[in-house]
């Protein structure tokens, strides 16, 4: 499993999620439980960048529709989501996260 730099601990906050265009992927990167979580942004409805919805208890509401995920499972939890998710394996290193773009499903 190949890793990459996406961004430093510091730039991420339980409330205000890191969002980068990573290998023309655009990544939310969540604080939830002193755990960070790296989840495609897009929402699969239409075109709205998640990580700019509203972030609380562990769920992120999309801006433009209101479609709720979980960010810990990516599981969809309010409709008009249409799916769950892709979350992808983050780690690490000293302050740095990196990203795999190995889905979590596919490492399983
Ligand atoms: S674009 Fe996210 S719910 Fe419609």
């Amino acid at each position: 499993m190949s890793w990459n730099y996406i961004c430093d601990i510091s730039q991420v906050q339980a409330d205000f999620p890191f969002a980068g265009n990573i290998d023309g992927r655009e990544i939310g990167v969540y604080l939830v439980d002193g755990e960070y979580y790296a989840l495609e942004d897009v929402c699969p409805h239409a075109y709205a960048l998640l990580s700019q919805g509203f972030v609380e208890d562990g769920k992120v509401e999309c801006p433009l529709h209101e479609a709720v995920f979980d960010i810990k499972t990516g599981r969809c939890l309010r409709e008009p989501g249409g799916r769950d998710l892709k979350r992808y394996p983050l780690r690490m290193v000293d302050t740095q996260l990196q990203i795999s773009w190995m889905t979590e499903e596919e490492s399983q």
